[in-house]
């Protein structure tokens, strides 16, 4: 009797509560009772780590805030504050910047997932517009944040960026002036963006966060075969014969994830928190200064391939704004991916050699564009000077605009090579291991 009295109290507890607000039925719809495909794999780690990176992120962000101060004549005094005297400050600070790194390093792998298997097709496109708000988002709360340390490259990294809005036609100087807030980068952008940065964008990001994951439940999520789980359910439970319940199976496998993942972390946070310049960059060390402009510009390595096609574009007319336009379509243009794809299967494991060519040509391609966007200028040569093709100098321009077409063929001829793929035959169940119809089987008994 004494034994059962505390289970009773929880029951009678969950009961009062389920009277009030429906928590049993919640936790069945997304955890016990949402089932889930038993073949996810390596990939399918990601969606969980993103959680875990806004949490980390958001938390270690209200403790810097606690001892930061938007003013531009205290804000890079008042980091140092933080990394040298307040308790712990240095750890918060290396995990709030090495966790935005990683935020990215993350979510490219997410959404490369999501290409691998083509999760953004029917019925998961609007999964996969909620994906690309956040990753929009996301791009705008690192760039705000990256201005607060107020350092060199904060200053002249916001300089050059805001700058771009000036590219626009007509109305770019006027809008320009609106975003700073004044005729350059000042007191005022810093204070605004530190409110973007801490309540804002993130409140936004949580909203689509939630957005995301409730759509995802409506649909259900897709898998490596890139089938529906939900074509063959059991005829008496009406469960999938192919899911298993997301709690305790993935739950369990998300650990493992987040027990690797925290391990790299902490190896960068304790070990080379500044990533030899690319999660922190050296210019950062050195206080804003209006009046000195870097040697190097360049944005940190989540941003570079969008520069490098920013540079790669040359000016029309002495206009930037051809370069800015392609920037921003390059981004923008994933929002169309699931209207561009009409591939007969959507996993890769099937698609044929024309989608997997493509593919590979984007990726790496992506990866070139990211690598010459962190390389100065000086490297690329004049950009934009035509006359100097065969100066070797300018080779990193051809280079950069080459993958530039790569990057775009990947979209713009999808309509095309997709419709002409000679895809491979889809199975009717999920593939998996051995192990799987016992391992399945258990799963729909503690299920019933
Ligand atoms: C803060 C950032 C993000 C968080 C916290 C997040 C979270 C999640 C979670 C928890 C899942 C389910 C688990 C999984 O499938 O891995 C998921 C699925 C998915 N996410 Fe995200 N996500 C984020 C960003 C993105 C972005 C930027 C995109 C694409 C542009 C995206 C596209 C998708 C798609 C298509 C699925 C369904 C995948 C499938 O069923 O195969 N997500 N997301």
């Amino acid at each position: 009797m004494a034994s059962n009295t505390p289970s009773m109290f929880k029951s009678s507890l969950m009961k009062w509560v389920d009277e009030r607000l429906p928590l049993t039925p919640t936790i069945k719809a997304h955890l016990t009772e949402y089932y889930t495909p038993k073949n996810f794999n390596f990939w399918y780690y990601f969606g969980s780590l993103a959680l875990l990176v806004l949490v980390l992120q958001i938390v270690t962000g209200i403790f810097l805030t606690m001892n930061y101060k938007p003013d531009a004549a205290t804000a890079f005094g008042s980091v140092e504050y933080i990394m040298r005297d307040v308790d712990y400050g240095w750890l918060i600070r290396y995990m709030h910047s090495t966790g935005a790194s990683m935020f990215f390093v993350v979510v490219y792998l997410h959404m490369c997932r999501g290409l691998l298997y083509g999760s953004y097709r029917k019925p998961r496109e609007l999964i996969w517009i909620f994906g690309c708000l956040i990753y929009l988002t996301l791009m705008g709360e690192a760039f705000f944040g990256y201005l607060l340390p107020w350092g060199q490259m904060s200053f002249w990294g916001a300089q050059v960026i805001v700058n771009l809005f000036a590219a626009v036609p007509f109305i770019g100087p006027e809008l320009a002036v609106w975003i700073r807030g004044d005729f350059a980068v000042g007191d005022a952008t810093l204070n605004r963006f530190f409110a973007f940065h801490v309540i804002a964008l993130p409140l936004v990001l949580l909203g689509l966060v939630a957005a995301h994951i409730v759509a995802l439940h409506e649909v259900g999520s897709n898998n490596p075969d890139g089938i529906e789980i939900k074509k063959n359910k059991d005829p008496k439970t009406g469960v999938p014969l192919d899911g298993i319940p997301f709690h305790p199976y993935f739950t369990v496998k998300d650990i493992v994830g987040v027990v690797v993942f925290l391990m790299i972390f902490s190896a960068i946070v304790f070990f080379m928190p500044e990533m030899g310049g690319y999660f922190l960059e050296h210019n950062n060390f050195v206080p804003a200064d209006p009046l000195k402009t870097p040697d190097h510009i360049a944005p940190v390595w989540y941003f570079t391939p969008y520069y490098s096609i920013l540079r790669a574009v040359p000016p029309i007319f002495g206009s930037q704004f051809p370069g800015v336009a392609a920037m921003g379509l390059a981004v923008m243009i994933f929002f169309a991916l699931p209207w561009l794809d009409r591939g007969a299967v959507k996993s890769i494991r099937y698609r044929g050699n024309h989608w997997k060519t493509f593919f590979a040509i984007f990726i790496v391609c992506f990866v070139i564009l990211g690598y010459l966007g962190v390389k100065p200028t000086s490297v690329w040569g004049q950009f934009g000077d035509w006359s100097s093709i065969l100066d070797t100098k300018d080779r990193a321009t051809w280079v950069a605009r080459l993958c530039t077409v790569g990057y775009f063929a990947f979209f713009f001829l999808m309509p095309w090579y997709t419709k002409v793929d000679k895809t491979k035959p889809e199975p009717t169940r999920v593939t998996w291991g051995d192990a799987a119809p016992s391992r399945a089987h258990s799963a729909h008994a503690a299920a019933e």
